[in-house]
């Protein structure tokens, strides 16, 4: 049995870590609902929280599309009962494999990676501030990453979407810190999830811990920690930060 919480928490963008977050705030007591593009995929994480004895629910949810973004939040006040914790997660990871330079990545490729890794942040954003006012205050954490300021020689469309979260999150802390909503960013190193694991060159995951400062790379469950920590209120005066979980791959 989960210890009793009147939080409640959407997901948007299930998957490795967006999973790893729900199912670690279940822990916590609080009801989470998962948006997700794959309604299989929230609908299965949903499922595998009730049956530890969690309050959740799994939909489909495209962040491109506010009405859908809107369904998403209205199921967690109708199921639930309102709104405390946003934790925007979405991404496309697929088209990162063509994401190649500035001068020749197709200009379809960055307008699909801001569509969803960006706008559909704000979309999540738009949506879910009026909800967070009616109960006095939230919390929303974005998962971005070291992406957004380490200058790599490929994926720019990736990092800049990335580096927009961060600014978004910036405004949405300034705007709102005052009424009761904070806002941070996660920004994971490697973190070997199910989905990217199938696709890993041989080797790659030992270059990837040779890059950090750590004995392994990343799990879901590192990252979750995170968020959860900064939805909280032990997160209470964490505000406007991009904090890195990455085993050290980047110092700052
Ligand atoms: N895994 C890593 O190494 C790593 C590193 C740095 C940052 N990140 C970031 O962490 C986040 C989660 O990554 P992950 O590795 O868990 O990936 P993942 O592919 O397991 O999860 C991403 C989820 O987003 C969903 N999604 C894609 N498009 C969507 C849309 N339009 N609407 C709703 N949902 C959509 C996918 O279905 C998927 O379930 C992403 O924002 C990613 O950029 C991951």
């Amino acid at each position: 049995m989960q210890a009793a919480s009147s939080k409640v928490a959407v997901v948007a963008g299930g998957g490795g870590i967006g999973g790893a977050t729900a199912r670690r705030l279940a822990e916590a007591g609080v009801s989470v609902v998962i948006g997700d593009l794959s309604k299989d995929n929230a609908q299965a994480i949903a499922a595998g929280i009730r049956n530890g004895g969690g309050q959740a629910r799994g939909v489909a949810c495209d962040v491109r599309e506010q009405g859908s973004v809107d369904a998403l939040i209205a199921t967690a006040i109708d199921s639930f009962g309102g709104l405390d914790y946003l934790h925007v997660n979405a991404a496309d990871l697929q088209i990162i494999f063509q994401d190649s330079n500035a001068v020749d990545v197709d200009l379809a490729v960055f307008d699909r990676t801001i569509d969803v890794n960006l706008r559909g942040h704000l979309l999540c954003t738009r949506a879910a501030i009026p909800r967070m006012l009616e109960r006095g205050g939230g919390a929303i954490v974005y998962t971005t990453s070291a992406a957004a300021f380490i200058g790599e020689a490929e994926r720019p469309c990736y990092a800049m979407a990335k580096a927009g979260i961060n600014a978004l999150m910036r405004h949405v802390a300034s705007r709102w810190g005052g009424r009761g909503i904070r806002a941070n960013c996660v920004a994971p190193g490697f973190v070997a999830t199910e989905n990217n694991r199938k696709t890993l060159p041989a080797g790659f995951l030992e270059e990837a811990v040779k890059r950090t400062r750590s004995t392994r790379v990343g799990t879901p469950e590192d990252i979750a920690a995170m968020v959860a920590l900064l939805l909280s209120e032990e997160g209470y005066w964490i505000n406007g930060q991009v904090i890195s979980v990455d085993g050290g791959a980047t110092t700052r």
